[in-house]
């Protein structure tokens, strides 16, 4: 790690401990979040372990085994050869989940700063990823307000960024969160509970017309006027208030074609529009390539055909020397051109990643490297 970067580094990691953002104040609400067991910033900060050295346990694969199951990280070896993860490296994990991928790039030396806007992954990742010590540093927050947060604690440049988006397993798994329409739960879906607005007050509240609008623009649900309407006509009678009332309520009007519930869409819509996931997903976008060093490297992996297609035109959009219009008579410089694609097509997941792990089979990665200055 160069001076400047060891710098910024320690600014953020101190910046970090002495918790003036108001997340920080929360860290032993957070360690209540966690029921498995506390990693304290403390204990982040100051690795036990004798004459070990501090910043890398003896065996790195280890470092969860004393916690239950969260998350199985997707395309763990592509997003490494893609990361290109060494010592002296800096890489942003915008979300950090269970801390899969982190776990790995920092088991190949390179230091981490992550995000996530779900305690629950920010109070699990930092239990299991404590015995890094200083190499690894967790952020409460959205990765679309990455560039402010890095700024504000002094990080200049990145040797490296990922984003994994949408939910956790944990998010699927705890019918609490809402997430699963085969799990009965509250109507919530937010990944950040701070966050004011949850599916059932979208169902609830909102216009047929709003309502079919995000099942249409999250989902391209076919059915969208068909269960938006049920939707308005049942909450008449009865408000939603759980995940299995709205998933009966939609395999009744929609009958199921296929292996597919009809109520998969409606709920990847709802918790799209919950989590304003893709706003996010462009904001961040439009900002990652400036943030990346010449030759650095940009990984996003998607779980639908609309979150793909999204970065695909940003990539594409980054990556063409010249733009052209008709209108124009001939085609000009692309101001925005900074990146060389990695990945001409997406990236899937192998027969035996799929056999080990079935939720991974809609993931998609794509990569792209910063051009030098
Ligand atoms: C698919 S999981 C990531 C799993 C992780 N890569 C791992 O190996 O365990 C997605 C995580 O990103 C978080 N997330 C989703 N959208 C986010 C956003 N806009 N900002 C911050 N975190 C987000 C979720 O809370 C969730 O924990």
């Amino acid at each position: 790690m160069s001076m400047g970067m060891r710098r910024a580094w320690t600014g953020l990691c101190e910046f970090f401990q002495v918790g003036t953002w108001p997340w920080f104040d929360a860290n032993d609400a957070m360690d209540d979040l966690m029921p498995w067991g506390r990693g304290s910033l403390a204990q982040r900060q100051q690795p036990q372990g004798g004459g070990k050295k501090p910043d890398m346990p003896e065996d790195p694969s280890s470092s969860s085994r004393n916690l239950p199951f969260y998350h199985q990280p997707v395309l763990l070896q592509e997003v490494l050869d893609a990361l290109l993860p060494a010592p002296g490296k800096l890489i942003f994990d915008g979300t950090l989940g269970g801390g899969g991928h982190t776990e790995a790039l920092l088991q190949h030396g390179a230091d981490i700063v992550a995000m996530d806007q779900d305690d629950e992954a920010l109070a699990y990742a930092r239990a299991r990823l404590a015995s890094y010590g200083s190499r690894f540093c967790a952020l409460k927050g959205n990765f679309r307000n990455f560039a402010s947060v890095l700024s504000e604690a002094g990080v200049g440049g990145l040797d490296g960024m990922l984003i994994d988006i949408g939910v956790s397993s944990r998010h699927l798994d705890a019918a609490e969160r809402g997430f699963s329409f085969a799990k009965d739960g509250p109507l919530d879906m937010r990944m950040d509970m701070m966050s004011p607005l949850t599916a059932a007050d979208i169902v609830n509240t909102w216009q047929q017309e709003d309502i079919e609008r995000i099942l249409r623009e999250n989902a391209e649900e076919q059915n969208a006027r068909r269960i938006a309407r049920a939707i308005c006509q049942d909450r008449v009678r009865k408000p939603f208030t759980s995940t299995l009332q709205l998933a009966e309520m939609i395999a009744r009007v929609c009958p199921k074609h296929g292996k597919k519930h009809p109520a998969t869409l409606t709920f990847q819509a709802l918790r799209c529009e919950v989590n304003a996931e893709l706003p996010a997903l462009r904001e961040f976008l439009a900002q990652a390539p400036r943030w990346l060093k010449p030759g650095a490297r940009l990984v996003v992996i998607t779980f639908h055909s609309i979150e793909d297609r999204i970065v695909k035109h940003a990539f594409q959009n980054y990556a063409a020397p010249f733009i052209d219009r008709p209108e124009w008579p001939a085609q000009k410089l692309n101001p925005n051109h900074c990146l060389k694609l990695i990945t001409k097509k997406p990236l899937e997941a192998s027969e035996t990643e799929l056999q080990a792990n079935p939720r991974a089979r809609s993931a998609r990665l794509r990569a792209a490297e910063r051009l030098p200055a």
